[in-house]
Formats: structure tokens, sequence, C-alpha cells
């Protein structure tokens, strides 16, 4: 750790240190770039003291796998696996429970329902497309370049130039769904329930929370890990 130690880094340790820094707050997914003990200070927070609780953290038992050395089409299958999945699963389920709650409660806040809807509705449309863009182009030409160098071969030209490029896109998109949570814990008051909450509202906040905690994972995962080993791969 030193000054210059960015969120990203320290999201990089662990899935602990992960939700140490989401329960706090701490952009470390497409704000990764920042410093960590700058980020820490700006919130109000020691950054000793996260540091320490990210040490202090219970593991959850099973041994985290090292995503910095493991074998590049190991992280893209897992990506696809875990987080591609599931947000084909949430994104329909959520988009049915939202429209029930616009139907049933728009009249109460018009303005900010109107306005979730509108949100959700791009986040989802633009993530279907984002994934699709990442399973069928980008993600076989990362594993083909995992491939290689685990083969001791020279990286396989791209039709794209550099990797760099279509990564370029994919982080662009990336700050673009952040936008979009961020917008959606504005409209909801952090998810704090309206006094009008019923059952559909609650699992609707706690489904968008949960969205918002697994894409932050997710989007880790590829800007913080995947993206760099790969560009490390092509440049070295
Ligand atoms: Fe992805
Ligand atoms: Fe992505």
């Amino acid at each position: 750790m030193t000054t210059t130690t960015t969120l990203a880094e320290v999201a990089a340790l662990s899935l602990t240190a992960v939700r140490t820094l989401e329960r706090h707050g701490l952009d470390y997914c497409c704000g990764g770039k920042q410093p960590f003990d700058e980020a820490c200070l700006a919130k109000g927070l020691k950054p000793e003291a996260v540091l320490q609780e990210i040490e202090q953290a219970p593991g959850t038992g099973a041994p985290e796998r090292n995503w910095q050395t493991a074998p590049l089409g190991e992280l893209t299958k897992y990506i696809v696996a875990t987080h591609h999945e599931y947000l084909k699963l949430e994104l329909p389920v959520l988009g049915k429970r939202l429209e029930k709650v616009h139907a049933v409660h728009g009249a109460r806040d018009p303005e900010a329902l109107s306005r979730m809807v509108e949100v959700f509705g791009a986040l989802r449309d633009e993530m279907d497309l984002h994934m699709h863009k990442e399973e069928a182009i980008l993600f076989p030409f990362i594993e083909r370049y995992g491939l290689a160098e685990a083969q001791g071969r020279p990286i396989p030209p791209v039709p794209f130039g550099s990797i760099a490029h279509p990564i370029a896109m994919m982080e662009r998109e990336h700050v673009s769904a952040g936008d979009a949570l961020s917008q959606l814990r504005v409209l909801t008051h952090d998810y704090q329930l309206p006094p009008y909450a019923c059952d559909t509202v609650r699992a609707l906040y706690k489904g968008l929370e949960a969205l918002e905690a697994d894409l932050h994972v997710h989007i880790h995962l590829e800007n913080n890990i995947l993206f760099p080993r790969a560009i490390a791969l092509e440049t070295r």
C-alpha cells in the first residue's frame, strides 16, 4: 500500500475487500482509478481503519479464486456464468415488478416512478446489448489471448487493431450503467421504503439494491482485472 494505491487495486485484493468498499460507498468499479487514501478521506473515513476492516473481516470459508493469476478463459466463463446469467434472470423480473409498482402507485409519486421506469429501461436495454458484445466478440478474443500465452505462442491479431479499442467501448458502457445505478439510488432515496410500500415495492427495492451490488462486482472484475490483464498481454 502506498499513497498512490487506487481503489481498484484495493478491490482486486479479495471479494471481502470489494464488500467492505461497497458498504462504505467507495466507488471501486467505475471510479476505481481514484487513489484509495483520497477517496476514503473524501467520505470522512480513515484509510487505515478501512484497511483494517478488510483484513479482519471473516472469510466465507471457501478459498477465493485468485483472478489475477487464474487462466483468462476461466475468468471470462466465471463472469458469464455468474454475473451475465444473474442479469439475464433478474432484469426481466425487476422490469415487470417496476411496471407493476408504476401501474399501482404511479399517482403517489408520478415524477420519480416514471423516471425510474425510464432509467431502468435504458439500463436493461444497454446491458442486454453490452453482454452480447462481450460474449460474442470481446471475450472470445481475450480467451484466445490467454490460450496463446499459456502455450507460449505469439498473441494472435485482432480485427479491431488493438484489444484496447473494444475494451474502451465496454468501459464507457460501464460508466453509463454505473450512472443509471446512481440515479436509481437517488430516485429511491437510497432505497428507503416509501410510506405506501407494499410487498411488491419492498421486493422491487430489495431487487434493485441487489442488482446494484452484483453489477458493481461484475464491472470490477472486468474493469480492474480482466481488461488490464488482456491489455498487458498485448503490450508485453
Ligand atoms: Fe460483463
Ligand atoms: Fe461489461
